[in-house]
């Protein structure tokens, strides 16, 4: 069973923002299933890189559809990508100096905070602009 299943309720009606909300449900399992699989350290933290990268480029995508559109809450919007951007990064530095390991709790930290951040703050911002 996937980690974290794609579901119509996640479909915010925006062409390239749901396009990307899927990508990033679909890295997340990658990286579940290679934790469960007992994949090594390599494998797993290139899947972490993975997602690490593509979460930047899409909050990037994101903000710029703010900026395009003068979306009103941009500013509260950005700072929820900011937080998690620097929890996930300290959490791969740790990762790297083996501190910490990946776990189901990080994993279902990753499901809560995208569910959560889908279901308010994008489906906010895609009802405040044009579909595209
Ligand atoms: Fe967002
Ligand atoms: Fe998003």
């Amino acid at each position: 069973m996937s980690m974290m299943e794609w579901n119509d309720n996640l479909v915010l009606g925006h062409s390239r923002i749901d396009a990307d909300h899927k990508r990033l449900v679909g890295l997340i399992n990658q990286l579940s299933d290679a934790m469960a699989g007992g994949k090594g350290k390599n494998v797993c933290g290139h899947v972490l890189d993975e997602l690490i990268a593509y979460t930047r480029t899409h909050f990037a995508m994101e903000e710029q559809l703010m900026a395009t559109h003068r979306y009103a809450r941009a500013l509260d919007h950005k700072t929820e990508h900011a937080k998690l951007v620097e929890e996930v990064l300290d959490f791969k530095s740790k990762y790297d100096a083996g501190t910490v390991t990946l776990s189901v709790s990080l994993l279902r930290f990753l499901v809560e905070w995208l569910t959560h951040h889908i279901l308010e703050s994008d489906k906010d911002l895609a009802q405040a602009i044009p579909p595209g």
